[in-house]
């Protein structure tokens, strides 16, 4: 990395100006600007965030007024009646700061550069240093503070968000997903309106299930996917979070963004710093879509593991066989998944424990060695049979949790998170508690599940990681007493610390975050996996919202869809074959089916949808989504597309949601296409028997497909249509 520091980059404003700043701090993208000024002695304010500006029209901000003008990183204390970003409590007792700007540093790097603006308190040796990363391969900002003191004790901090946004007060909406197990990421949109809205997580474990840590503004009126001044921001933390806006006055709304400090209160002792998570934030003018595409580019540059490494197919064992594992049906189901295509076999929980087996959910988490009783020539025979057939070899693991009944927990009782004198709460299967991951020894106990199965089976290719449990039994036997408000954050800083370790010791394992379904998707915990599970609800046409809802800020190359049973065994839907692929194909296709209870026409639709998702995997996986009709619209039908960078080639789905006679199907518009081009239209996934409808084959230009849109037959119920696009002249 090229590292280069300039003390103090000031861009001096015109002194003829109107309203004239000693600093002006710009951040910019390759599109967005964000620009702070202070004056000497004087607090950070924000001015702006919007359209890249050069520093020869920041005066054109301040001049036109447009320039917010808000406290940038407010704190408590001075100016008591506002909401503020951090607060703390001295050793003697002061609970003020009084936070001026002190010096800025710029840090250039290959893709980034990084502007730390360092703020100190007036009277007391504190330092609060905001960071803003600028990526240069895509319009993402990420802003964190380091806070850190000299002082002679410890200083409380009881808020340390890791940013604050001031956004113009106008016609905004929010857009936020929502939900709960089987129904992740429902997305709700609303016109902030005065008052406080917050959004927050108190899960302790696994922050993505109910409500998510990120957020979009649509700054033009109702959210539009595909028009509009939107502003994103995600919170890169995989623990307790908390999202204010706050709208108090007629001018704008404050967003602040950090970790939750509910039952958090931080003992920072001197010359130690305390480094709050990233809060990226994106701006855009295409609306939510490009909002979502800046996140996805911005993702797959880094922010997931392995972000440009094309994903296998695979067979999940879960919904297929569930607990009962073992050598006979491992072989028929890794057979099957290879007969059909696919390119890796995961064999998912049930495979381990020696004194206490695993045949159900009330025991053994923590022992992970294989059980020779179901799997007698071990993972080393699993794998040799996977390469018989020509795929690769996954395997599950929960290294967070352990049960009462196992032979870790008898060895290491003290290892659980639990209240002294009190009896447990227990999780899953009635037995299930978390270990402590604030204590580095149980930390290198994490580490180590990884690292033995892997020195032992260098050829597993992918692993599951699970957490299936939320931090019940609020104490921890690592911590001392005056710091077990702690828990909450060392708990993931503690998680972090292990992934990194397995991230840089094998760098090319794929993991999979698993929250017992959709509770690891956040980017906190996404740093060290490389994709994650969307839901434990597989039925297709749930799938189509929770999909919709989940690529608003996550890309499709990270999303685990995988084709189940039917009837399906969340919802007891009978769907067919080409529905379940149709909706699975948009994102990273699996299957988690006992292939064995298909029947000959399903495998050979199988077989030819594999084929074809490999044909089309670049597009899916490092393309351009644009989302088009919103399930959550109530229009009955819902449709995307996803383009190359070049727009020469195009995949596009439409479903149809509800099936009743005179029905009103719209025209279905597409987006991001070349205009003034043309496009050979190809339908994909026509089953076997049927013909694709009329409009395959047929030449259109980009203008006729995205102005006027195209009439797609949907006569049945669960209908859907693929078609893919490619450029011809
Ligand atoms: C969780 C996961 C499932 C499966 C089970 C195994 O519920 O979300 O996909 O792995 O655990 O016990």
């Amino acid at each position: 990395m090229m590292k280069k520091i300039f003390l103090l980059l000031v861009v001096l404003a015109i002194t003829l100006s109107s309203r004239a700043w000693d600093y002006d701090i710009l951040v910019s993208t390759p599109n967005t600007s964000l620009l702070f000024a202070a004056n000497k002695g004087g607090d950070l304010r924000f001015a702006y965030y919007g359209d890249r500006i050069t520093p020869g029209q920041i005066n054109q901000i301040h001049d036109a007024w447009v320039g917010l003008n808000r406290p940038a990183y407010p704190a408590f204390g001075m100016d008591c009646t506002r909401s503020y970003a951090i607060q703390v409590v001295h050793p003697d007792g002061n609970m003020t700061l009084n936070l001026v700007v002190e010096g800025v540093e710029e840090t250039k790097s290959e893709n980034a550069t990084v502007t730390s603006i360092t703020m100190k308190d007036k009277v007391y040796p504190f330092t609060v240093k905001m960071n803003c990363k600028a990526y240069q391969n895509s319009d993402v900002i990420e802003i964190w503070t380091g806070i850190f003191h000299t002082e002679k004790k410890a200083v409380t901090l009881k808020r340390f968000d890791s940013a604050c946004l001031p956004i113009r007060r106008g016609d905004v909406w929010i857009s936020h997903l929502h939900g709960t197990w089987l129904a992740e990421s429902s997305l709700t949109a609303e016109p902030l309106t005065p008052g406080m809205k917050v959004i927050h997580n108190t899960d302790g474990i696994r922050n993505g299930q109910l409500d998510h840590a990120e957020l979009m503004f649509s700054l033009d009126g109702k959210p539009r996917e595909n028009e509009g001044r939107v502003i994103g921001a995600a919170l890169c933390w995989s623990g307790n979070y908390k999202l204010r806006v706050d709208t108090q006055d007629n001018h704008s709304h404050m967003l602040f963004a950090g970790m939750n400090e509910e039952a958090s209160e931080y003992k920072l002792e001197p010359k130690t710093t305390f480094t709050t998570p990233k809060l990226a934030i994106t701006y855009t003018n295409e609306g939510l879509s490009g909002a979502s595409r800046n996140y996805h580019r911005w993702a797959r540059n880094g922010q997931i593991h392995g972000g440009n490494v094309p994903r296998d197919i695979l067979l999940n064992s879960w919904e297929g066989v569930y607990f009962d594992i073992n050598e006979e049906v491992m072989d028929q189901m890794m057979q099957d998944i290879a007969d059909m295509g696919g390119e890796l076999f995961v064999m998912d929980d049930g495979w381990f424990g020696d004194k206490y087996p695993r045949n159900n959910d009330h025991s053994s988490l923590g022992d992970w060695v294989v059980n020779r009783r179901k799997l007698p020539n071990g993972i080393e025979g699993l794998i040799t049979t996977a390469k018989k057939h020509g795929i690769k070899f996954g395997i599950w693991i929960e290294p967070e949790s352990t049960n009462t009944v196992s032979e870790l927990y008898d060895k290491h009782p003290d290892w659980v998170i639990r209240v002294p004198n009190r009896e447990p709460r227990y999780g899953r299967g009635g037995t299930q508690l978390l270990l402590d991951l604030s204590n580095p020894q149980v930390q290198d106990f994490v580490f180590s599940v990884v690292d033995d199965l892997m020195t032992r089976y260098p050829e597993i290719a992918y692993m599951k990681w699970d957490a299936n449990l939320s931090l019940l039994n609020y104490g921890s036997s690592y911590l001392p007493k005056d710091k077990q408000s702690h828990l909450y954050i060392e708990y993931h800083r503690g998680l972090e610390k292990a992934v990194q370790r397995i991230r840089e010791k094998y760098p090319n394992l794929v993991m999979q975050a698993c929250g017992g379904g959709g509770g690891r998707v956040n980017y906190g915990a996404m740093q060290g996996f490389d994709e994650f599970w969307v839901s434990d609800n597989t039925d297709a046409m749930q799938r189509i919202f929770m999909q919709w809802g989940t690529s608003y800020f996550f890309p499709p190359i990270a999303m685990a869809q995988h084709v189940s049973a039917s009837p399906n065994h969340q919802t007891g839907k009978i769907v067919p074959i080409k529905f379940r692929f149709d909706v699975a194909m948009t994102g990273r296709l699996g299957m988690e089916i006992q292939p064995n209870t298909m029947n000959e026409q399903e495998k050979q639709f199988a077989r030819k949808a594999i084929a074809t998702y490999k044909e089309i995997r670049p597009v899916i996986q490092f393309g351009d989504l644009y989302r088009l009709i919103s399930p959550f619209d109530k229009k009955e039908v819902a449709s995307l597309m996803y383009i190359t960078p070049e727009k020469d080639r195009a995949v596009f789905f439409a479903y149809k949601l509800d099936h009743y006679m005179n029905q009103l199907i719209p025209p279905f518009r597409m987006a991001g296409l070349k205009e003034d081009r043309f496009y050979r239209i190809k339908e994909l996934n026509v089953p076997e028997g049927e013909k694709p409808c009329q409009l395959h084959d047929k030449i259109v230009s980009g203008k006729i497909l995205m102005n006027v849109g195209l009439e797609i037959p949907l006569g049945k119920e669960y209908a859907s249509r693929i078609f893919e696009l490619n450029l011809v002249r």
